[in-house]
């Protein structure tokens, strides 16, 4: 079964089906998956601005990172559901679409960098280095291009 096919036979099956008969579950979906990248993205922004020496600095790096890490984990996890609900309801965009393995590899990118940054974080309390500050803003033009990725699935042709 190649790619077309399974495209094919996701877009037939019942899950599928009732997404795409009812009106509301896309842009509700939709929502669900926007409301959480908002919040994955400030808190994203909150960890990275914190690790550069910028903002809440009563707060222990330590602590702030197991804070919003936690949230960024659970945030993605909600991203993934309703992402996924977006693929079952109508794989054809994705499944064949190149713009979204792109996306894929810059999340999968982009969670290692945050993985390591946060065990830095917990580590060294309070003096990260140039380099932990480098990758801090690596991860936020991570974060920015799945979004524009995710964005811009809708107008390129899937193959
Ligand atoms: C975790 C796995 C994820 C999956 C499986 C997934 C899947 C999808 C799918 C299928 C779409 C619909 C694309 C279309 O048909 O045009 C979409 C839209 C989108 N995704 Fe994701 N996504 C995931 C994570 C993320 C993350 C982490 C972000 C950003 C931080 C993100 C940002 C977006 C944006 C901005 C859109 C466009 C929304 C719209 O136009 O209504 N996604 N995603």
């Amino acid at each position: 079964m190649d790619l077309h096919q399974f495209s094919e036979w996701l877009s037939s099956t019942p899950l599928s089906q009732l997404i795409q008969v009812t009106t509301w579950a896309i842009p509700g979906i939709q929502t669900i998956h926007i409301i959480s990248l908002a919040l994955v993205f400030a808190s994203a922004l909150v960890f990275s601005l914190r690790i550069a020496g910028h903002g809440l600095a009563s707060e222990p790096l330590h602590l702030l990172a197991a804070r919003f890490t936690r949230a960024i984990w659970w945030l993605l996890l909600l991203l993934l559901l309703s992402g996924t609900l977006l693929i079952v309801a109508e794989p054809g965009r994705t499944i064949t679409n190149p713009v979204f393995y792109a996306k894929m590899l810059m999340l999968a990118v982009v969670i290692a960098v945050t993985l390591w940054l946060s065990a830095v974080a917990r580590r060294q309390f309070e003096r990260p280095s140039g380099l932990h500050v480098f990758m801090a803003a690596v991860s936020i033009l991570l974060w920015i291009g799945i979004m524009f990725a995710g964005r811009f699935i809708a107008y390129v042709e899937s193959n």
